[in-house]
């Protein structure tokens, strides 16, 4: 007995194409779940990020300023006190009192206090400075800075970034540029140069002992451009990828890393309507590649950021 099954079996391949679309499909859409998860994320520590910044800057303010002040009134009240001194050591070098207050000058070890006084004040305010570079870049991840807008080279924007690090970066990598041909970009420059100076630090600070750095650019599509910066380092792990964009997310340990520099990366490239996606091999290396818009329409306040890619 002879079946004709080819009917069967067409049903049976359009049955496993289906399957296999719908796979796909619902892959893409897990992705892109994902994605609005990893921005909706991300646009919440944004709006918490403005807010602890906003908070801050007032104590911050009032702080140094205080400290200022301190230390103008440390100085008068020293000069008061030597001024004393000189007096009665001077005038009345047999007055009973002044072994007592040599002795309450050597318990209380005078010298040394009037001596470190200013120092310690330096540093106080040295410290309060850093505290105030952290709330600044984290209120430039949260909010739109709306100066300097015009086109701009990024060539140049990143030789002159090159520059300022040269000396970072000479003795432990080669950088080499395969810049393509791409037209000026409007864009707010010093800020795209801070992109610049943080991407190739981490990349610097990602080669242990030699490597290299590549640099280049080209068109994306009509109207956008793209620039890769690439090194040889050791590269991310994977379940670090997903979050290397948080703010106060850093491997490196206390005092070498804040965590704030890709945060900053990816609220600037978000106000310029760009995007920035990250490929990485742990062992290898790690390419961060940003696209920008030759001709956004300038940052409205408040930009809900959008969430990279990482693959
Ligand atoms: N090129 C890279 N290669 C390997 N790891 C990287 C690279 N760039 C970023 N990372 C990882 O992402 C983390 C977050 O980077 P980010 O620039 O935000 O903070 P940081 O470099 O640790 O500190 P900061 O930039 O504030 O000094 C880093 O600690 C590092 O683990
Ligand atoms: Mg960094």
């Amino acid at each position: 007995m002879l079946t004709d099954i080819s009917e069967r079996k067409r049903h049976e391949d359009q049955i496993t194409q289906a399957l296999s679309e719908s796979r796909a499909l619902s892959k893409r859409l897990e992705e892109a779940h994902n994605q609005l998860l990893q921005s909706e994320k991300l646009a919440a520590i944004g709006q918490l990020a403005a807010g602890v910044a906003h908070e801050l800057n007032n104590p911050i303010g009032f702080v140094h300023s205080n400290l200022g002040t301190l230390g103008e009134y440390t100085a008068a009240l020293i000069e008061i006190c030597d001024a004393y001194t000189t007096l009665i050591e001077d005038q009345h070098p047999d007055c009973p009192q002044l072994e007592q207050i040599r002795r309450i000058k050597e318990l209380q070890d005078y010298n040394f206090l009037r001596a470190d006084i200013f120092p310690l004040l330096e540093e106080s305010r040295e410290g309060l400075n850093r505290v105030r570079k952290i709330v600044q870049d984290l209120r430039d991840f949260s909010r739109a800075g709306k100066h300097d807008w015009d086109f701009a080279d990024l060539h140049k924007g990143l030789d002159s970034t090159l520059n300022i690090l040269a000396n970072e970066l000479k003795y432990k990598c080669t950088v080499r540029k395969a810049y393509g041909s791409i037209p000026e970009v409007r864009c707010a420059i010093s800020q795209i140069n801070q992109v610049f100076m943080n991407l190739l630090i981490n990349a610097a600070q990602a080669i242990e002992t030699t490597g290299e750095i590549v640099i280049s650019s080209g068109i994306e599509e009509p109207g956008q451009v793209w620039i890769s910066i690439r090194d040889n380092g050791q590269g991310i792990p994977p379940e670090h990828l997903n979050r290397i964009f948080e703010p106060f997310f850093t491997t490196k340990p206390v005092g070498v890393g804040t965590g704030l520099g890709l945060s900053l990366v990816f609220g600037i490239i978000s106000r310029h309507k760009g995007r920035i996606d990250v490929s990485s091999t742990p062992g290898q290396g790690t390419e961060f590649r940003i696209v920008l818009p030759i001709d956004p329409p300038e940052a409205p306040a408040n930009d809900a950021p959008h969430a990279p890619e990482a693959s």
